[in-house]
């Protein structure tokens, strides 16, 4: 499967060690942990950015919250017949006796945040952006990690379709400017209080009639329509004729409804409309939608996410509704990679050093500080390397020009500039490198 080059590395590393063993002891990650090195780390930084930066440019605030949040707020948020709280949460004691618990998502403690702050109210909708890691005690497989992380977003404040069209197409734009195309957008709507009670009569009136086991049956009572996305192909077989909510849409949710699916027409956001679309968190209301890339076996949801009406309020905030996704970057990475596609730069750095002597090297230093200074990435070599052995680490690096500079050089006031690409090379004044150098990377990449 596509997940190995993201792997855990620590164990296989574990041996490799020059330092002599004291004990005998050898760390890995925690099971379903992945680690992200060098380079493909390069990639996960290259995704993570992208999404964020996306989001900034939708008018979308950078909002940190901790890691780990009262266990209550998760059990109310959620939804206390989830799997994501019933088997999935990282939950513990702290030193004071208090039940704490590893997020398992980020709308939960957004929305706790914007009430303890009153963010609700000022200007609405509030428009924020998190990133970073999320914990969910799920049997590891590809695709599938304890430790996930995600870009997610939240519009809070305002219950407008505009906004959910907004949203599912800054998700669709995320996705395609890391290059991603494999993917479809999967959308339903959950309808709201008005017509969600009458549905869920219906349903449980439909589900109670089939030869269901003890555990689904007891689901059929807490949470039907979690029933509908029963993967197991017997009880599938059992729910062909199974209600669906998009036909039992209050007037108000269908208008909602096709607003959003209107505006992303006019937007020309392909979408897929799926009635049987669960997702697996129970604040959901109206618009819920889900990313779903072919290249991922089981689990193939990129990313999801959908409106939430009485959120805010079931944390002891006002009535108030929002909408917001979350972008799983892990499951990116691998839709990436089955698709051969890298995100971000190739390059470690765009310019390498490698001096040839004591005094190129003080001489050299100088210089890659100064081109740093200028903005441009630059590395050099250190360890007073040979010229092979210092080019070896310059192509390593991805640079696409090195410069050395040797005693000859230094004497002549020059330092070749080698092109890694053609290998062509000059010798160039070094007072007037910078420029050079400047000039030929703006060059290289199409500016003006
Ligand atoms: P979610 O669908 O539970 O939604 O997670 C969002 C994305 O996180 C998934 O589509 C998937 O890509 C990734 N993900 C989830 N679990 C795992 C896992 N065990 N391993 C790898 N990736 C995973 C939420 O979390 C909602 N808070 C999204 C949202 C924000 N809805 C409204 N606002």
């Amino acid at each position: 499967m596509v997940a190995r080059p993201f792997r855990a590395v620590a164990a296989e590393n574990g041996g490799s060690s020059k330092m002599p063993c004291v004990t005998d002891v050898s760390f890995s990650a925690p099971k379903g942990v992945p680690d992200y090195v060098p380079p493909q780390s390069r990639e996960f930084l290259a995704v993570r950015e992208t999404f964020t930066q996306q989001a900034h440019r939708a008018g979308f605030e950078h909002i940190e919250l901790p890691i780990f949040e009262d266990t209550h707020l998760f059990a109310r948020g959620v939804g206390e017949s989830t799997d994501v709280v019933t088997k999935e949460m990282y939950t513990f004691a702290d030193r004071g006796d208090r039940s704490v618990t590893l997020r398992p998502e980020g709308t939960a403690g957004v929305m706790r945040a914007v009430i303890e702050h009153n963010l609700d109210r000022g200007q609405l909708p509030v428009k924020l952006v998190y990133s970073g890691p999320f914990f969910r005690y799920e049997r590891p497989q590809a695709g599938r990690y304890r430790q996930l992380q995600q870009v997610g977003v939240e519009a809070i404040g305002v219950d407008d379709p505009a906004l959910d069209a907004e949203v599912i197409a800054l998700a669709d734009r995320c996705y395609k400017s890391v290059g991603l195309t494999g993917y479809r957008l999967d959308i339903s709507s959950l309808g709201d209080s008005e017509c969600r009670p009458a549905y869920r009569d219906k349903l449980q009136e439909f589900l109670r009639k089939l030869p269901l086991d003890e555990e689904t049956q007891h689901r059929v009572d807490i949470n039907p329509l979690r029933v509908l996305d029963d993967k197991r192909p017997e009880v599938q077989e059992m729910l062909v004729d199974a209600p669906l909510l998009i036909d039992h849409l209050s007037a108000t949710s269908r208008e909602h409804f096709e607003t959003v699916t209107g505006l992303l027409d006019d937007f020309g956001v392909a979408y897929t409309l799926n009635p049987r679309l669960v997702r697996g968190l129970d604040y959901y209301t109206k618009t819920c939608f889900e990313f779903v890339h072919e290249g991922l076996g089981a689990q193939s949801g990129v990313g999801g996410g959908g409106r939430y009406d009485g959120l805010m309020a079931q944390l002891g905030g006002q009535e108030l509704s929002g909408i917001g996704f979350g972008l799983g970057v892990d499951r990116t990475l691998l839709a990436l990679e089955s698709e051969g596609v890298k995100a971000g730069s190739a390059n470690r750095v765009d310019v390498y050093g490698v001096p040839l002597g004591a005094d190129a090297k003080r001489a050299l230093a100088l210089l890659v500080n100064e081109l740093r200074q200028d903005g441009v990435s630059t590395d050099m070599s250190y360890g007073d390397r040979g010229l092979k052995g210092a080019m070896k680490g310059a192509a390593r690096s991805g640079a696409r020009y090195a410069l050395v500079l040797g005693e000859q050089e230094l004497a002549d006031g020059t330092v070749v500039v080698r092109d890694m690409e053609t290998h062509d090379q000059e010798a160039v004044a070094l007072d007037s490198a910078k420029k050079y150098l400047a000039d030929r990377l703006a060059y290289d990449a199409g500016l003006p």
